[in-house]
């Protein structure tokens, strides 16, 4: 007789227990960052809503601040990193393709010898990583998770470059995910589209570096017209599923964190939702720019900190960027 496997006892349900983030200290103003490029503070404001953005010192790396966010969630989580069954890193700058940052963040945090890997998902895999880790508990695979976006962009781009050097920062952002007594994660609106790869990425590849190591540095390009009609029309579409999937609408919001590109797409997506007035939005991008897959937590985190968001209110999260790659879910505050 053929034995029969023994499957994992599920959790029926998920949320998000606690939230931490890391900045790193140096703050980049638009006077200086056009220093280095043709442009304005008032440009920069008006097209994008950026203020001002953090970079990493020289020495301070993805990991690093992966493991300084990833310290303040799970201390407010109150538990042992031991229980961590699982570690999940979205970034698209850490600049190795193996080992991942994750297994160096496990041992970091004090948790040596957890299952750890990272997400290539780009300002995505942050809202990737929450759906996989609240899947991987609701099977029982895992009991706590933690889910971590942390970029550092600076290491990746031309400050020269008018196109984008204005947009982006560093930092990251961390979140303990556990099993609950009522839904809390609600389920994943999420795809890709890789006939657009042209419009976002990081290229040339390490292989063209090798043959041509001075003219194939691999830099971060971005088509930001593209990118920008993509995100204000199709991603409407992917956070009304998202609320749909969850069962509600944007009138039961009290918090709307999309992924901190643009405060113009942001706007755009309030508009296309319909949110009342009464919905929190993150502006994050403001003070931070662009953080790619740290943006979302480093948001969540404002709000938290700064009394924005009830906890036990509902937020929708949406990621979208380089794939293009997307994912939305609607949330139960920490
Ligand atoms: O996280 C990944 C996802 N990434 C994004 O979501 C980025 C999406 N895209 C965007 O956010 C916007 O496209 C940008 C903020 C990057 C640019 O804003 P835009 O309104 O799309 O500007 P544009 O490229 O259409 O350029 C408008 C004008 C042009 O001048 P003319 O041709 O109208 O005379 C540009 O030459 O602004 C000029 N311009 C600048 N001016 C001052 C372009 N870059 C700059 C600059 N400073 N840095």
């Amino acid at each position: 007789m053929t034995a029969t496997i023994k499957a994992p006892t599920p959790n029926a349900y998920t949320r998000i227990i606690s939230v931490g983030a890391y900045r790193p200290s140096r703050i980049v103003d638009n006077a200086e960052i056009c220093t280095r490029i043709d442009s304005t503070d008032e440009w920069i404001l008006e097209r994008s809503g950026i203020r001002e953005r953090r970079y990493a010192a020289p020495d301070e790396t993805v990991v690093d601040m992966a493991t300084n966010a990833a310290k303040i969630a799970i201390e407010r989580a109150g538990i042992d990193p031991s229980e961590l069954g699982v570690l999940l890193v979205a970034s698209c700058t850490y600049p190795y393709l193996t080992p991942s940052a994750a297994v160096q963040v496990a041992v970091n945090i004090g948790a040596t010898g957890i299952p750890a890997t990272d997400i290539s998902s780009a300002c995505a895999g942050f809202c990737y990583g929450v759906g996989m880790a609240s899947d991987i508990i609701r099977s029982g695979n895992a009991t706590y998770a933690l889910v971590i976006g942390a970029e550092k962009l600076t290491d990746w781009f031309d400050p020269a470059d008018r196109s984008l050097a204005f947009l982006f920062g560093d930092g990251a952002g961390a979140v303990v995910i556990g099993p609950s007594g009522t839904p809390g994660i609600g389920p994943t609106a999420w795809g890709t589209d890789g006939t657009q790869i042209e419009a976002l990425g990081i290229a040339p590849s390490f292989i063209d570096q090798r043959n041509d190591p001075i003219n194939n540095v691999p830099m971060l390009y971005m088509q930001g017209q593209t990118v920008f009609r993509w995100a204000v029309t199709e991603m409407a579409r992917v956070a009304q599923e998202a609320l749909e999937a969850a069962g509600i609408t944007s009138a039961d919001l009290s918090a709307f964190i999309p992924h901190q590109a643009n405060n113009r797409i942001t706007d755009a997506l309030v508009r296309a939702l319909k949110m009342p007035e009464s919905v929190v939005v993150a502006r994050d991008v403001v003070m931070t720019g662009n953080t790619s897959a740290a943006s979302i937590p480093l948001a969540l985190s404002r709000m938290v900190e700064e009394g924005d968001a009830p906890s036990g209110g509902l937020a929708l999260i949406i990621g979208f960027g380089a794939g293009l790659a997307y994912a939305a879910q609607v949330i139960t505050l920490p």
